[in-house]
């Protein structure tokens, strides 16, 4: 089959790592129909894409764990694989609503695996996450470390990924790729697209951009006494269009490997707080303020990963540098002051 008769499901194709993964699938000449219902998105977004491809895209607003929405889009079309981003993914919140993460994240996904199985399309991507490693005892962190999770965002993830496993046990026609995410930052190129949190941002670099166009006033730097080089906390970040294109390379390796197989998608390379506060700063322009506030619960002094399965098994690897992702960072955030609204 050609990959330009592919055509491939993208459940949350809306969202910050769905939108940009999207436009790779189509600059790689698939052909994609979103499932998205922009509980966390806009569907603004998806109209950034067809600007960026020139192209329309086909799409559908329902949640993944209704079954009468999804089935409908598998009796519509005739889909290659599916790539599944649809979840929630605020840790903190993931705490205080344990059951609606439960029910969105491990649901939302059993729908979706069930419904596949009875359409005959047993090919998945799935987005997991470098949380379930939990605290690793070294790094960089390999795939065969062991598997754990200290909060119900973490717990998901895994559970799913657990699921994929006993799936491919109990039927080997399936064709199975879980990408373990390190810590995604940038926006695409254009900075048409980018990240858009619904509230104040969690993660460090979304909080470092709206300091940086005057919406936030101050960065806390949570932690200055981890045993890390600047006692800041490290981190594998990585460009979101070489975490697009890792998923373009997982579905192609899909192409010829029946199983479960599990990859780490980072560069790497950790860089701490502080370096990335730096780096932001020489890529704006801007002054960062931030003041050392105590450790966040639940944090981990550095977390970075060993990427030689994916560069041997996917083909691929991350190209954008730190520079490179500050830019592109700050393009989408200075043309974009408040996201997409
Ligand atoms: N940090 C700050 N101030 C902030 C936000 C973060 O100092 O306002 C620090 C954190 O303490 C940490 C680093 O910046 O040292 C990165 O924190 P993020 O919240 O950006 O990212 P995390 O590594 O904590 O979590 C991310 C994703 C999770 C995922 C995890 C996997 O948000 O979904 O990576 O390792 F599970």
């Amino acid at each position: 089959m050609q990959e330009n008769s592919k055509k491939i499901l993208v459940t949350g194709g809306a969202g910050y790592i769905g939108s940009h993964t999207v436009v790779s699938l189509i600059e790689n000449g698939f052909e994609v129909f979103i499932l998205d219902d922009f509980s966390n998105s806009h569907v603004e977004s998806i109209r950034r894409v067809e600007q960026i491809c020139g192209t329309s895209i086909d799409f559908l607003e329902a949640d993944v764990g209704d079954e009468a929405a999804v089935r409908g889009i598998f009796e519509a079309n005739d889909f290659y694989a599916v790539i599944h981003f649809a979840a929630f993914k605020a840790i903190g919140e993931s705490v205080q609503q344990p059951l609606r993460y439960y029910q969105n994240n491990v649901s939302g996904a059993l729908n979706l695996l069930k419904v596949m199985d009875n359409f005959d399309c047993r090919r998945l991507v799935f987005s997991s996450s470098a949380t379930v490693y939990g605290d690793p005892s070294s790094v960089p962190i390999t795939e065969s470390f062991p598997l754990s999770a200290t909060n119900p965002y973490g717990q998901s993830k895994l559970m799913v990924e657990n699921i994929m496993r006993d799936l491919y046990r109990a039927d080997q026609s399936w064709q199975l790729s879980i990408l373990r995410y390190f810590n995604p930052v940038a926006a695409h190129q254009s900075g048409l697209i980018g990240e858009d949190p619904s509230d104040i941002p969690n993660n460090l670099m979304p909080y470092i951009s709206q300091v940086g166009v005057g919406r936030l006033d101050c960065l806390s730097v949570y932690g200055d006494d981890y045993n890390t080089p600047d006692g800041t906390g490290v981190r594998d970040y990585i460009h979101v269009s070489d975490l697009a294109n890792a998923h373009v390379k997982a579905l192609q390796a899909l192409n010829s490997e029946h199983g479960c197989e599990s990859y780490n998608i980072g560069t790497g390379q950790g860089y701490s707080v502080l370096e990335m506060v730096k780096a932001f700063e020489r890529a704006s322009g801007q002054t960062i303020n931030y003041k050392v506030m105590p450790r966040r619960g639940g944090d981990v002094a550095s977390c970075y990963a060993d990427t030689r399965k994916s560069t041997e098994h996917l083909d691929w690897k991350a190209e954008y540098d730190l520079d490179r992702m500050m830019q592109d960072l700050w393009r989408w955030q200075s043309k974009n002051p408040n996201g997409y609204a």
